[in-house]
């Protein structure tokens, strides 16, 4: 395993191994790895012949006032991780590697953007799709790896490599979650001890949702007012957002008639948790009169 700083290094090293390891898997990530970045490695790993591993926390993707300062790092631990599941090449940029001097160009998707994280955190989808465009553009993947647990974030890439017609597939991968039901997330590391016991509510808000639309629910109002009265109950919890959209193009749903995906943002204490899960209808809605 190799561990390269440039893009001038990568290059090289991924074209000295090109001809013989025909596909080339790339899990782009923020680093402070954990069970959930490894089963997108894993995965990498098993379907493809070549996989790289980014480690880069993209200053793009912050607001002004949000954590890029005190993002968790760990080069070690997560080199250490990598080795362990036979990641061949690691790329750990500075920030003026990605964004030299001058930069001037951007990617943006719109319309998708604009809801759920996007109307929370203004310029953060662009930062992200900007930095998977370029990181796009040095690997050349075949396929790269995304989590479920970012389910917008999966679904924004998703549209802009089709858009772009940029040559790769883009992998979704379940979310990987503690026994508890809580997300894997590397922002988990920032709860106290009694936050992360209140940080339960997330997924037991999900589930209660679930277990409406189970029982015949169909209304996304009335979904959404269960997952209010649940967060409620968690005096240390606060819901930021809770909303129904459809899966593909992330417009808000007001009647669950078809598949739906049910995408949460709650604070617990100062740390926000992000969260989704899909809601299936149990029956058609009766026909209109
Ligand atoms: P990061 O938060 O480090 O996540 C990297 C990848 O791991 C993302 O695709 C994310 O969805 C996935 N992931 C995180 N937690 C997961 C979990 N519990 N189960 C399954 N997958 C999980 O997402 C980013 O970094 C950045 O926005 C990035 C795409 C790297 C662009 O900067």
């Amino acid at each position: 395993m190799e561990t390269l700083t440039t893009v001038a290094d990568l290059r090289d090293a991924i074209r000295a191994r090109r001809p013989y390891q025909k596909r080339i898997g790339f899990v782009p990530t923020m680093g402070y790895l954990h069970a959930g970045h490894e089963a997108l490695m894993r995965r990498a790993r098993e379907e493809c012949d070549l996989v790289v591993v980014s480690i880069f926390v993209n200053p793009t993707q912050f607001g002004p006032s949000e954590d890029l300062d005190k993002y968790p790092r760990d080069a070690g631990r997560d080199q250490e991780l990598c080795r362990r599941v036979g990641i061949d090449l690691i790329f750990h940029p500075e920030a003026a590697e990605m964004y030299p001097r001058g930069a001037a160009s951007w990617v943006e998707v719109e319309g998708m953007t604009e809801v759920a994280c996007g109307a929370m955190r203004p310029g953060h989808f662009r930062g992200v799709t900007t930095v998977c465009a370029k990181l796009f553009n040095i690997v050349r993947p075949d396929r790269a790896y995304f989590g479920e647990k970012d389910f917008q974030q999966l679904q924004v890439v998703r549209r802009m490599v089709r858009d772009l017609f940029m040559p790769l597939t883009i992998v979704g991968v379940p979310t990987v979650r503690e026994p508890d039901g809580l997300a894997m997330s590397s922002r988990n590391s920032y709860l106290t001890p009694t936050e992360r016991q209140a940080a339960r509510v997330v997924p037991r808000s999900l589930q209660a949702a679930q277990e409406l639309v189970e029982h015949g629910e169909l209304e996304t109002a009335n979904i959404i007012a269960a997952i209010e009265a649940t967060v409620a109950k968690q005096p240390l919890a606060k819901l930021q957002y809770a909303v129904v959209v459809e899966p593909e193009t992330l417009a808000p749903m007001r009647i669950l008639i078809q598949e739906g995906r049910l995408l949460v943002a709650i604070h617990v204490g100062s740390t926000r948790l992000i969260d989704n899960a899909p809601l299936v209808p149990k029956a058609p809605p009766p026909p209109a009169l």
